[in-house]
């Protein structure tokens, strides 16, 4: 694919200090993310699923994209899964108010791991719970606002994933609340390539937490994982 864009320039254009950002651990984001890695170098690509259920249709979606991402350069790409149902994130932080006593904070490590220049791209999955994301999600993005005041995340490639119990049950209206969040960090944001080619991956729950019969829902996430993968590749 023709090299179109480079990521470089898209950091040139942002400030990415940590003066300003007023919150633990924003010191090393910064500094882990104010470089690219060589061209050289692997890239990862992070699927982030956000169901409180592990393993479930959400994670199993995301892991297809991110199959199809490292089948597109398999020497250059690496992938890794991370279930918010494992995690502990406290969205309350985000607002400033402090961590309650006992509570665990399973955040800064991954917001580390997002910003960091090996990372080149991200997917985030997420069930449909009324039309929209699930809290989980929210919780998490919410939580990216510290990436958000670096743009720590800006340039890199965003896709997202929507898994629904109805054919038609919010997985467009879901995609379009991810896709808000992560234009909000400047990343460059791709949806499912061609030939289904619209704003990420619709994938239908048949009730039997079986999304693999989702013929369409399937295609979507494999194209969606190739798109991430070529575009985060060209952007190096
Ligand atoms: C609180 C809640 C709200 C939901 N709202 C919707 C909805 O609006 N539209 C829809 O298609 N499915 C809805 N669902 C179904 C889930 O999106 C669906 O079962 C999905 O596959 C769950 O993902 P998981 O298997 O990763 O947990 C809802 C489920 C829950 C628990």
């Amino acid at each position: 694919m023709a090299r179109w864009v480079s990521r470089r320039r898209f950091l040139q254009t942002t400030s990415l200090t940590a003066a300003g950002a007023g919150l633990a651990g924003s010191a090393a984001v910064a500094a882990s993310s104010a470089e690219t890695a060589p061209a050289d170098q692997k890239i990862k690509i992070i699927g982030i699923a956000c169901s409180p259920r592990k393993g479930k249709t959400t994670a199993q979606a995301v892991r297809v994209a991110l199959e199809a991402a490292k089948a597109v350069a398999p020497d250059r790409i690496e992938v890794e899964l991370i279930e918010l149902a494992d995690l502990e994130i406290p969205g309350y932080v985000a607002a400033g108010i402090p961590l309650k006593e006992g509570q665990r904070d399973d955040f800064p490590p991954l917001a580390e791991k997002l910003a960091d220049k090996q990372t080149a791209g991200i997917i985030v999955g997420s069930p449909v719970y009324f039309g929209c994301m699930s809290y989980l999600c929210k919780a998490f993005f919410d939580r990216c606002i510290v990436l958000r005041k670096q743009f720590a995340l800006s340039g890199k490639v965003g896709g997202a994933v929507a898994v629904g119990a109805g054919r038609n049950g919010g997985q467009e209206l879901t995609l379009q609340a991810i896709r808000t969040v992560l234009s909000s960090h400047e990343m460059v944001l791709v949806g499912d390539g061609k030939p289904t080619a619209h704003w990420g991956a619709t994938v239908w729950n048949n009730g039997k937490d079986d999304i693999t019969q989702d013929e369409m829902g399937m295609a979507t996430l494999k194209n969606l994982g190739r798109r991430v993968a070529e575009v985060a590749l060209a952007c190096r």
